[in-house]
């Protein structure tokens, strides 16, 4: 397939070096945009077509566009990491651009093609590389999605759909930054169901989630633990990451289910314990198991990961009347260690011996 030709239309008013240094100071998570979008469009008849860069501001949408009516989207999160001699790269882009086709399969959204994909991180790094900070921990979060635009109200699949790319400077997903936080158990509201889209990266599932992470802010935590809807007793995955026990004995468990998100970063995380000897188990967990592993001493650590979070220790989950573990435990051992590991990688300061890295910018 053949590299797009992006028609670009550069930002005018783009922001000063004075102005976006400000923001860079203070970037939280993706609460400025740079300032540019890239954009492709898609229809039945055409396929994909007029890819663009244009200026990073407010789009063009039917009232009665799919997307507004049924939910008709998919999005992605990875990042661009500044390396110390000036390089912009990003972690398993091929995996977020597998995972987006998977995302579009289940929501009956066309498949954007892995190099188109690929395409629009360095379109968007071409005009806005400034935009990729580098202060520690700190990244350009790049967020791709698609909707149905088409302007129907039957339910039926759009037969006009749009791509967008946007981005945003992020430091820690968590104002805590890598300090243990608190998770409630939502024992109310599910996230997924069997046969559901929980697999899926799309909207709905977030919109369904915010119920409950209201809940958990109510009781003072920072994210929300979903259980399987069936039985409501096994561990499905948090609001916006992957959850991962740590054994005494090294075993490192996440649940296996397939209403959960395939996550990139946990993927990674127990590849790396994997090769430091660890044995991984990809298996139904229940909360009890949590519960009593904590008692006993046998769980040792738990940790959540995802992109935006990376890896953040867990030190208490709250449910309505019970709690397992303590904050005041501090972060795990094993879990701070395999987050050295994996951010070494990923800001270029350890070698990458998996191929995981690949280069934005030039
Ligand atoms: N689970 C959910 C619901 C998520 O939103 C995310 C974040 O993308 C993850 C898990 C972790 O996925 P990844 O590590 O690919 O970012
Ligand atoms: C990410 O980590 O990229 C996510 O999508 C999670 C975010 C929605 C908090």
């Amino acid at each position: 397939m053949t590299a797009l030709e992006f028609n670009r239309q550069l930002n005018l008013q783009a922001k000063s070096p004075a102005e976006r240094e400000a923001i860079f100071a203070n970037p939280g998570f993706c609460n400025f945009m740079t300032d540019h979008m890239v954009d492709i469009c898609w229809s039945e008849t055409g396929g994909w077509h007029r890819p663009r860069i244009q200026p990073y501001g407010p789009i063009e949408i039917e009232p009665a566009a799919a997307v507004l009516h049924y939910g008709q989207e998919i999005f992605e999160g990875l990042k661009a990491y500044r390396h110390a001699d000036g390089s912009i790269w990003t972690f398993r882009p091929d995996a977020n651009a597998r995972r987006f086709q998977s995302s579009a399969a289940r929501m009956a959204l066309p498949e954007l093609p892995v190099e188109y994909f690929l395409d629009s991180l360095k379109a968007l790094i071409s005009v806005d590389a400034d935009w990729v900070p580098s202060a520690p921990e700190t990244s350009l979060y790049l967020r791709p999605f698609m909707f149905g635009k088409e302007a129907f109200l039957g339910v039926r699949p759009a037969k006009k759909v749009a791509y967008y790319l946007i981005a945003g400077p992020a430091g820690a997903y968590f104002t805590s930054g890598a300090a243990p936080v608190s998770i409630w158990l939502s024992e109310n509201y599910s996230r997924a169901g069997k046969g559901g889209t929980g697999a899926a990266k799309t909207g709905g599932n977030y919109a369904a989630s915010l119920v409950a992470q209201n809940e958990a802010y109510a009781n003072g935590c920072q994210q929300v633990l979903f259980l399987d809807s069936t039985t409501n007793s096994y561990i499905e995955e948090l609001g916006g990451m992957n959850v991962v026990f740590v054994y005494k004995d090294g075993t490192l468990v996440t649940p296996l289910s397939d209403s959960i998100l395939p996550g990139i970063t946990r993927d990674s995380v127990l590849t790396l314990a994997e090769e430091r000897g660890h044995t991984v188990h990809r298996r139904p967990v229940t909360i009890q198991e949590w519960r009593d592993g904590v008692e006993s001493g046998d769980i040792v650590e738990v940790f959540a990961c995802g992109t935006a979070a990376v890896i953040t220790p867990i030190g208490e989950l709250k449910a309505k009347d019970f709690t397992i573990g303590s904050t005041d435990t501090g972060p795990g051992e094993l879990t701070m260690s395999l987050r050295e590991e994996l951010t070494d990688i990923q800001y270029g300061r350890r070698p990458d011996t998996h191929g995981w890295m690949y280069r934005l910018d030039g």
